[in-house]
């Protein structure tokens, strides 16, 4: 089926700044990747990252958490992501924990990209978390979501060197730069239908 006629469809849910959505939404207009961004989802109004998405043209959808139980907003999402039919959900910088019956809902198509070399380092400021730790390597994960926090079974990692003076500021926009080539590669994956799940911890990269 060609490009135009049947495009590898993705949802992206975001919290924030979106330079990962940026970075997709580069690769997609440059023909690095094939795949389509069909929605882009936020459950803050004001992130930076819907700008992004309306000067690409990309429909979004705001689906905020307040006054509902975690029930109903991830109903809501469910709701939203069946109208789009995405084959592929990436969270890029949404920073919500999805449910299991969420994760069941869309098994073994979500991703997520994690600031961190998991399994080190789960969960909120990873790049604090690694500079406490004093590691001399830091870097960042990309994983199809499980029911666990950070958990899933890695796609993608790519490191970084911590230096002596390295800030909290300068290793984030350090991993930044790894996280979006890391993101594009793991989509390019699953647009090539070269990852599979083969046991609970166990992904096969066919052809990487
Ligand atoms: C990234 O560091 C990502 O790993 C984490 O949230 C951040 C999002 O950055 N989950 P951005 O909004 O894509 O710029």
């Amino acid at each position: 089926m060609s490009k135009s006629s049947n495009p590898f469809k993705l949802a992206v849910i975001v919290s924030g700044n979106g330079s990962n959505l940026q970075a997709i939404l580069d690769a997609q207009k440059n023909g690095v990747l094939t795949s389509k961004t069909v929605v882009v989802i936020s459950n803050k109004a004001d992130a930076y990252a819907l700008q992004r998405a309306k000067k690409a043209k990309i429909p979004t959808c705001v689906i905020t958490s307040a006054q509902k139980t975690k029930t109903m907003f991830e109903q809501e999402l469910i709701d939203t992501l069946s109208l789009y039919q995405p084959n592929l959900i990436v969270l890029a910088g949404f920073m919500k924990i999805l449910s299991p019956h969420f994760v069941k809902h869309f098994a073994h198509q979500i991703i997520n990209i994690h600031p961190s070399l998991l399994p080190s380092f789960k969960g909120l400021n990873a790049q604090q978390q690694a500079l406490d730790a004093g590691v001399k390597i830091a870097g960042c994960t990309v994983h199809l979501v499980d029911e666990g926090c950070d958990t899933g079974p890695i796609l993608i990692q790519k490191a970084v060197t911590v230096k002596k003076n390295e800030t909290l500021e300068s290793l984030t926009k350090k991993i930044h730069k790894i996280e979006h080539i890391s993101l594009i590669h793991a989509i390019k994956l699953f647009e090539n239908n070269k990852a599979c799940v083969q046991t609970h911890k166990t992904l096969i990269n066919k052809g990487l």
